[in-house]
């Protein structure tokens, strides 16, 4: 079958401020916040999207919805090609596709009461009023969230664990079939936190979403998505089931950050490899490979030349010139159930 969400060589510059010496050299230095995405994603399936903070998670995330356009490449959800996207069919789109945010004040208007809130999207999508009440009253049920008189609070009268589910009801009350959540509880306590999780879990069974899930947290993406892609500075440097790129990561990068993540009960990578020293930076990615001046293994055509995402027998991808020969995987670790 046709892949639901197909994405082909999908990249986003930004223009950053130029500095004096830019400005009379005539230079337009830009951000590749994210580069050549390639990428499909089945129907009803959950992908985790992880990597540190300022990879391209969450510009990748806004170019599927169509929140910001792309410097070049394609994008495809369901029928609609992203691209020229205007009008009714835009229109439709929105109704098919919602983001959830991180911070639900980010969602949710704090002057406006909770009820108003849930209706707006349905007053936005010509939605008959007479279907309001039923609609919100079925989301509702959904997000188990109980008692109607929650309707009438504004969003500082909610607990953080409340809110989250209203911002999940808010996203879903147009029944949409894709969304993408942008580290949706990285605001919320530890015991909160997981009660939305297995809510997460159970609305993406039982509604057969697909969705793309935003984090930083493996042992966050671990819990909701049987397939993760990895990101670093705007690439994707492997691709495949979560629990194999936990326990065999294929690509350097990847194996340093699941050495470095602290995952609750969960054996880890015996020998994790070192990674050089050094920050991310957006704006100095050359012709090479994004990881090379952190690489510990980096050869000479990591400098020279990006390694393609190859698909390696049995569908994991991983984009390294040293695949099969440094990182070729090792035998895998037992895990423990997650979280
Ligand atoms: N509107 C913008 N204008 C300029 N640069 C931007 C813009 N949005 C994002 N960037 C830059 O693009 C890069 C990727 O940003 P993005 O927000 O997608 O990262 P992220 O992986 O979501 O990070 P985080 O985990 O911190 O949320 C960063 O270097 C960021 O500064
Ligand atoms: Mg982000």
């Amino acid at each position: 079958m046709d892949a639901y969400v197909h994405v082909r060589g999908l990249s986003k510059a930004f223009p950053v401020r130029r500095g004096v010496g830019q400005v009379l050299r005539g230079e337009h230095p830009v951000v590749h916040a994210v580069r050549d995405l390639d990428f499909d994603i089945a129907q009803g399936e959950t992908v985790g999207l992880l990597g540190e903070s300022g990879c391209g998670k969450t510009t990748t995330g806004r170019l599927l919805l169509k929140l910001v356009e792309p410097t070049s490449g394609t994008a495809r959800i369901g029928t609609r090609e992203l691209a020229g996207l205007k009008g009714a069919a835009l229109r439709d789109f929105r109704r098919d596709v919602q983001f959830v945010f991180q911070n639900p004040f980010d969602a949710l208007n704090p002057r406006i009461q909770i009820g108003r809130s849930l209706a707006e999207p349905l007053i936005n999508a010509g939605v008959p009023k007479a279907e309001h009440a039923d609609r919100i009253r079925l989301v509702l049920e959904r997000v188990r969230i109980k008692g109607v008189e929650l309707l009438e609070r504004f969003p500082h009268e909610m607990s953080g664990g409340q809110l989250q589910r209203i911002v999940l009801a808010r996203a879903l009350v147009l029944e949409p079939r894709f969304i993408v959540a942008d580290e949706p509880v990285s605001m919320l306590d530890v015991s909160v936190r997981a009660g939305i999780l297995n809510l997460m879990r159970d609305l993406q069974d039982s509604l057969g979403l697909t969705a793309i899930y935003i984090s930083h947290d493996l042992a966050l993406v671990r819990y909701v998505a049987r397939r993760t892609m990895v990101m670093y500075l705007g690439s994707l440097v492997e691709d495949g089931p979560t629990e194999d790129v936990i326990s065999r990561p294929l690509h350097p990068y990847t194996r340093a950050l699941i050495a470095a993540v602290p995952l609750p009960r969960v054996s880890q990578t015996r020998d994790p490899l070192p990674l050089r020293p050094g920050t991310p930076d957006a704006r100095k990615v050359g012709a090479g490979c994004a990881f090379v001046n952190r690489c510990p293994v980096a050869i000479a055509a990591c400098t020279a030349e990006r390694p393609p995402l190859v698909t390696l027998p049995g569908g994991r991808r991983v984009a390294c010139h040293l695949m099969p020969a440094a990182t070729q995987p090792r035998p895998p670790v037992t895990l423990s159930p997650a979280l």
